[in-house]
């Protein structure tokens, strides 16, 4: 022991260690102790716990005595800390050799402690014991190499092999608690993984700074993760950061470790995963030292979509004009590993490149939950769009956003309120005049080449007003999107041949009258394919009006009353992109 014997206690028993936490925690009266709200996780009601000489949260489990709170609270190391502390208490620290000192810190060098439990955990893996779990990690698609590399191990049974097996090696099962693989029970420390899969869970720089664990049963919950130690904040890692860093790969932000595993294996190499958390502003941080735009890409369910909007929100605060982020989404029911079992890579890749700008995507993600059928409504749903937009602190980018999420609040309206007047039952046909012929040929086009769209634009597919051939072919996709797995063009041409449209699609597709715009091209980006979609939307949006206009000017010919005049002038004032625009002033 390099420090004397009975320095530490001497050092514990003079720091007193509600002055030391209430210098950066607001502590109050519990009793003989004192509480406040943990400095290591967000919360609410306290649940922080000081006690004579030591502290520990109720809510993440984090512990420790004077030491480990400057450890963890300032990120010291070991001698630093104790450095620190004896200097306040007013002891003399005792002078140590290089020697001393290295082995000093070495003994409290939980890296290591880590990095052994990681070798016990794979060795145990390829072990007779470890044969179930091997078992069924390969049945969920995992090669060998990718077990290995990623250091894929089992836990073994617990009631403390993994201690009896280290101290060997001079690990005692005290710094097996401080690196969170045990806890202190009632009567002896006890593990706190067994029957697990075990995953470590790696810095950026690749050291392992704790782990988590899968059962392979119901056995609940379905992944446990370490406790916050000196070394792990769950809030501040990534799972599969240290190797995404490297990899030259866009970088994808998935939700579980399964999936990190299975996008590394199939080439893409900038996937990385919280630990069973939201995605926190430090997470944020360390990705956009990564990438000016990561992809985030949350399941297919509810739960995936308010993770987005979470996110989303979280972001928001912390964006500039030089880093952002796109959305991507996948089918109902999917996460990005099931996805690449049942689809392979190319679907995949397809949902990235069909990944949404954060602003356009916001839009959607903050219309969930938000009815509009009163004007009560709708001014509440406006001002959130507002609220979202200024919380972004650059002003101009705060400008565009609240624009542009405007502009898709009025497009919305403008939609809802033109198939209002004109229910569908008794639409006023237009007559398909060439041009407008054309234009809902295109955007069938679109449609063909890019199903993916469907997800964004299928409100619009679903009630504009096509001619009999287009129309058949419309219901036919419509109904192949909802049982399609996967929106893909090449699928969606395969079906409609299936249902005998054929030559009608070909029709679609074909150079006569004219040729088709580039963007139609499935080979086009699907944001080409977007912006081609909406460009052709608001030119048919401004055929109608003016339609429309016609027919109300008629309507005042010949009886000019106030009701047909101020028709008149509102839909002059839309149709000049007027009136509406009128933004009360930010
Ligand atoms: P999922 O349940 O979506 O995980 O949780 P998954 O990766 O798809 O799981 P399987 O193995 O394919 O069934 C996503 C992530 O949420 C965290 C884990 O980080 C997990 O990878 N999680 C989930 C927990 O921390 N605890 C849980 O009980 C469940
Ligand atoms: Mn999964």
């Amino acid at each position: 022991m390099a420090l004397p014997p009975g320095f530490l206690e001497e050092l514990r028993a003079r720091t007193p260690m509600a002055g030391l936490v209430g210098r950066r925690v607001r502590l109050s009266r519990s009793g003989r102790d004192w509480v406040g709200c943990c400095p290591f996780h967000t919360e609410k009601t306290p649940s922080f716990y000081v006690y004579a000489d030591h502290f520990h949260c109720f809510g993440c489990g984090v512990h420790g005595d004077a030491v480990s709170f400057v450890m963890q609270s300032q990120g010291a190391g070991f001698m630093e800390a104790v450095e620190q502390l004896a200097a306040e208490a007013g002891l003399e620290l005792p002078k140590l050799s290089p020697q001393a000192a290295e082995a000093e810190r070495k003994r409290f060098d939980l890296y290591a402690v880590l990095e052994a439990a990681a070798a016990s955990y794979q060795r145990r893996l390829f072990l007779p014991e470890g044969n179930p779990a091997l078992g069924y990690l390969r049945k969920r698609g995992l090669t060998e190499d990718t077990i290995r590399e990623f250091g894929l191990g089992w836990s073994g049974p617990g009631r403390g092999a993994l201690a009896a097996e280290l101290s060997g090696q001079g690990i005692t099962a005290e710094r097996l608690i401080e690196a969170g693989l045990m806890r202190q029970g009632e009567e002896r420390p006890y593990d706190l993984f067994f029957n697990r899969i075990m995953f470590p869970i790696r810095d950026a720089r690749g050291r392992i700074i704790s782990f988590g664990g899968r059962t392979l049963e119901d056995a609940q919950p379905k992944y446990l993760n370490g406790p916050e130690t000196p070394l792990f904040s769950k809030r501040r890692s990534l799972y599969g950061l240290d190797r995404a860093r490297t990899a030259r790969a866009d970088i994808v932000v998935v939700e579980g470790y399964m999936d990190v595993l299975a996008l590394h294996q199939a080439g893409f190499g900038g996937a990385v995963a919280p630990l069973g958390t939201a995605l926190t502003e430090g997470q944020l941080e360390v990705l956009w030292r990564l990438s000016p735009i990561p992809v985030l890409c949350f399941d297919g369910d509810a739960a995936g979509s308010r993770a987005a909007a979470r996110a989303a929100l979280a972001a928001l605060p912390l964006l500039r004009p030089e880093r952002t982020l796109q959305l991507a989404s996948l089918p109902a029911g999917e996460d990005p590993d099931t996805l690449i079992q049942r689809r392979g890579s190319d679907s995949f890749r397809q949902i990235i490149s069909g990944a949404r700008p954060l602003c356009a995507a916001l839009f959607g993600l903050l219309q969930e939950g938000m009815p509009q059928d009163t004007p009560e409504q709708r001014a509440a749903f406006r001002a959130k769009l507002i609220q979202a937009a200024q919380s972004i602190p650059d002003r101009a980018l705060a400008w565009e956003y609240q624009k542009e999420l405007l502009d898709s609040f009025k497009a919305q309206r403008r939609n809802a309120a033109l198939s209002e007047r004109r229910p569908a039952s008794q639409r006023v046909s237009y007559g398909f005049d060439q041009a407008a012929a054309e234009r809902l040929r295109i955007l069938t086009a679109i449609i063909l080449g890019h199903p993916c769209l469907l997800r964004h634009v299928d409100h619009v597919f679903e009630t504009i007003e096509l001619p009999p051939k287009l129309s058949a072919i419309r219901q036919a996709i419509l109904e192949w999107a909802t049982t399609a797995e996967i929106l893909e063009s090449r699928d969606l041409l395969a079906h409609l041949s299936s249902a005998g449209l054929a030559a009608e699609v070909a029709e679609v597709l074909s150079a006569e009258p004219m040729r088709l715009p580039a963007y139609t091209q499935s080979g086009a980006l699907p944001a080409e394919a977007e912006e081609g979609w909406r460009d052709i939307c608001g030119h048919l949006q401004k055929d109608r009006l003016r339609q429309e206009l016609d027919a109300i000017r008629a309507a005042y010919e010949a009886e000019p009353s106030v009701e047909n005049l101020r028709r008149l002038e509102a839909l002059s004032r839309e149709l000049s992109g007027e009136g509406e625009d009128l933004e009360p002033a930010a």
